[in-house]
């Protein structure tokens, strides 16, 4: 089992491993999701109904899926990353109209209430804490602003559960130790303890000031798309 970092090192740990990843970050998720992990964007996209006449901020925006796909349906797009060779290649495939700031998750550098929908892919499990993560998206998101998150997850019943440990914990590291960076693709599933079980993001969500929430699960439960409003 990889050894997670501490709360005092996590930030840095996983900003230098994304810079490490970055040029191979795109390929290993089309592999590792089977192609499906742009599809699940784009279905998200379309459930929080994004077009033009939205501000929509790409959080963690990595190399930037997101930002293209909500920029795609006409809106105005800012994405925001704290790895610069994950900002760097997603500047190589934005449109300049696509803003893209480095900055921290936790210091958001946009006033409140300035967007009407901020969406995140994958990024969730890299904070070194979900709910202040949370309390920045509310305080940026104007009231009746709409979330979306996108994650992984782990399938409930038993042999889907199975066949997926092997999948996530065995095949996906060698794959990533093969094609990428074998360290990364072995914090993968192991960074999956970070997420809170059950109910609990439901519960940080709602108490972050957010309504309506509303999960789907994708691939029998190994990936999942959560929606919700700012109240
Ligand atoms: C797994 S990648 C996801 C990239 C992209 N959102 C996607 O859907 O593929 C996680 C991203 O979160 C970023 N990240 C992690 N913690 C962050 C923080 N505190 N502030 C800003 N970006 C952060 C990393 O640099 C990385 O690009």
């Amino acid at each position: 089992m990889e050894t997670l970092p501490g709360a005092d090192e996590k930030a840095a740990v996983v900003r230098s491993m994304f810079d490490r990843i970055a040029p191979s970050y795109d390929r290993m998720n089309r592999i590792i999701t089977l192609g499906f992990d742009q599809r699940w964007r784009r279905s998200l996209v379309d459930a929080l109904g994004v077009g033009p006449n939205d501000t929509v901020l790409d959080l963690a925006c990595g190399t930037g899926d997101f930002a293209l796909i909500a920029r795609q349906r006409g809106a105005h797009v800012v994405g925001l990353d704290f790895a610069g060779a994950m900002l760097a290649a997603a500047r190589a495939r934005c449109p300049e109209a696509i803003g893209l700031v480095r900055g921290d998750a936790l210091r958001l550098p946009l006033a409140n209430g300035s967007v009407s929908v901020a969406v995140s892919g994958f990024a969730l499990r890299n904070f070194v804490e979900i709910p202040p993560v949370l309390a920045e998206l509310a305080r940026v998101l104007r009231p009746g602003g709409r979330l979306g998150l996108l994650e992984v997850d782990e399938p409930r019943s038993g042999p889907l559960r199975l066949g997926h440990a092997v999948y996530f914990r065995r095949i996906v590291p060698a794959l990533g130790a093969l094609l990428s960076d074998g360290q990364a693709y072995r914090y993968l599933p192991a960074s999956a303890v970070y997420l809170p079980e059950g109910e609990g993001l439901r519960a940080m969500l709602a108490e972050g000031g957010f309504t309506s929430i509303e999960k789907r699960s994708h691939l029998g439960g190994a990936a999942q798309s959560i929606t919700a409003v700012r109240a």
